[in-house]
């Protein structure tokens, strides 16, 4: 059977997350629901990155402990993702002891390697990306040094820190990079490989003093620093699958996994984490899937940046999880950035989620219920629908394999398109017996159900309970499989949105923009 093991960014935990981590999220279920109706194996993990200075930070702020904050807030982030129906397998906290052992142990490896070594560093600091920004790296506002992701202003710091020797994996990440296709889409890994080769690589600070940093994992043979939150966040992809504690649980998912990031960590997951692997002599990862920002008035949607979209907002809006992972799923882009607007997003729920998918499946449920009490039983189908129902599927299982959502979801709005014409051509309601047509269209409701089950998991399942049919897996799928639709209900699956409510109400953007 055949295995896959995906991953999302472990998040930081300083806020409840907003539709940004949720992209990310959404993508990752949508790709884990896909494998599982593949009938793969899958092992999908998501979890917090509790530890580090920005988290201590804000439990000061909060006058809490950093734990208990942690432990609230791994409680919320629950929360979000149950709201938006994500089918983790996994969990995983860096506060858990497992991980902190697997952290300290691979640290210690390291050093005793000579890997690891200590000296004094001195740079600029971007608390909120918890890295140093070298000259180059930066911007400049005002002659000050300033975070290019965050717009605001650097910390200068200088200590004595243990450094891991990035700088001699240089040639090792060069061959990954330009030799295999791991990083996808390619212009990522090639982004990467150009600034490898302009720059270099040097080596980098892995541990901070603990009277500024206290928040850590203790460097396991030095009290006085805790381990750099990237190292330690970095090895939860192998600590949450057994890395030093279950070896054939690891051996059987670690050769397939998948990890989706934002590209704001491309650096960090590829010459960093690859190295990493490298030095623990661990393989690199099957693929990286990175992609492009979700941005609102210009800029990435962030906490930092004061642009912040609710997923309630969401959620609440497009009638439930289904609506907003629809939504977010086709506005996914992996190449481009993506500016989100509440009409862009009206009118992707309205047109192709209630209009094409949830009045098609009204009207056909209505139809057969009316005409033959709900009972439909297996006719000829008609030789276009048949036609389009078998390429439209394959395109979607391409499509899917290559991990492209939302051109997936293109083809299967293509045949709800198809089927809705259809009902428009034969107009089954002045036929006495619409068998043939109702039928045509219930292979066509059911593949189209089944393209859609990883995006609207709810919507499909209903459906196929009301219409009697099972949720197949789109290799097994044939024309004319099903002996006898049997129709109980024709529910209303996705009420269309007032667009201009938000207007009516005075406000014409999202809370928070
Ligand atoms: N904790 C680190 C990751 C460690 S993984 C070993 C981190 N956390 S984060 O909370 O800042 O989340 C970053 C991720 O959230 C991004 O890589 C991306 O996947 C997602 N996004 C956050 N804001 C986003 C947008 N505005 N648009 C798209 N994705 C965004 O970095």
């Amino acid at each position: 059977m055949s295995v896959i093991y995906i991953t999302t960014p472990i998040y930081y935990p300083n806020a409840p997350p907003h539709i940004g981590h949720a992209y990310t999220t959404v993508f990752a279920d949508v790709i884990a629901r896909y494998n599982r109706l593949m009938k793969r194996k899958v092992f999908f993990m998501t979890g917090n990155d509790e530890h580090g200075l920005k988290i201590q930070r804000v439990a000061e702020k909060e006058g809490v402990s950093p734990k208990d904050f942690v432990d609230k807030m791994a409680g919320v982030y629950r929360q979000y993702w149950q709201a938006l129906n994500i089918s983790y397998d996994y969990f995983i906290r860096t506060t858990d002891s497992y991980h902190e052992k697997v952290v300290s142990e691979s640290f210690k490896r390291l050093y005793e390697k000579g890997l690891i070594y200590k000296a004094k560093y001195a740079g600029w600091y971007c608390v909120d990306c918890e890295r140093y920004y070298s000259p180059g790296e930066y911007i400049e506002v005002e002659g000050k040094p300033y975070c290019p992701i965050h717009n605001k202003p650097l910390e200068w710091l200088e200590e004595e820190t243990y450094y891991f020797k990035l700088s001699e994996f240089k040639d090792y990440i060069v061959k990954l990079l330009s030799e295999t296709k791991i990083v996808h889409p390619e212009s990522y890994a090639r982004e990467v490989l150009s600034r490898v080769q302009a720059e270099g690589l040097k080596d980098v600070s892995v541990a901070r003093p603990r009277e500024r940093v206290s928040w850590g994992i203790p460097v396991p043979f030095d009290p006085n620093y805790t381990i750099y939150v990237w190292f330690d966040a970095l090895l939860n992809y192998v600590s949450g699958i057994g890395y030093l504690t279950d070896e054939s649980r690891f051996n059987e998912y670690w050769p397939n996994v998948v990890h989706v990031i934002g590209k704001d960590i491309l650096w960090f997951h590829t010459v960093v984490w690859f190295s990493l692997l490298k030095a623990l002599d661990i393989p690199p990862p099957k693929r990286v899937i990175v992609h492009s920002f979700l941005i609102n008035r210009g800029l990435k949607i962030g906490k930092s940046a004061g642009n912040v979209i609710p997923i309630e907002f969401l959620v609440e809006r497009y009638n439930g999880s289904d609506g907003a992972r629809y939504v977010l799923m086709k506005l996914f882009n992996l190449d481009k950035d993506v500016e989100v607007t509440v009409e862009l997003m009206d009118s992707i729920y309205n047109s192709e989620l209630a209009d094409t998918y949830g009045n098609l499946v009204r009207r056909v449920g209505v139809l057969a219920l009316k005409k033959v009490r709900g009972k439909v039983y297996r006719r000829d189908v008609d030789k276009k629908i048949e036609e389009s129902i078998t390429s439209l599927l394959n395109k979607y299982v391409e499509d899917m394999e290559a991990m492209e959502v939302s051109k997936a979801l293109s083809e299967a709005q293509e045949l709800g398109k198809i089927l809705n014409t259809y009902v428009n051509e034969v107009k089954p309601w002045e036929r006495p017996d619409p068998s043939k047509e109702l039928y045509s269209l219930l292979e066509g409701i059911r593949a189209l159900s089944i393209m859609l089950s990883p995006v609207t998991p709810r919507a499909s399942s209903i459906i196929s309970e009301n219409f009697g049919f099972p949720l197949t897996s789109p290799a097994e799928f044939r024309v004319g499989q099903i002996e006898r639709y049997n129709i109980v209900d024709a529910p209303v699956l996705f009420k269309k949105v007032q667009a201009g409510r938000e207007k009516a109400g005075g406000q014409e953007n999202p809370p928070g923009s």
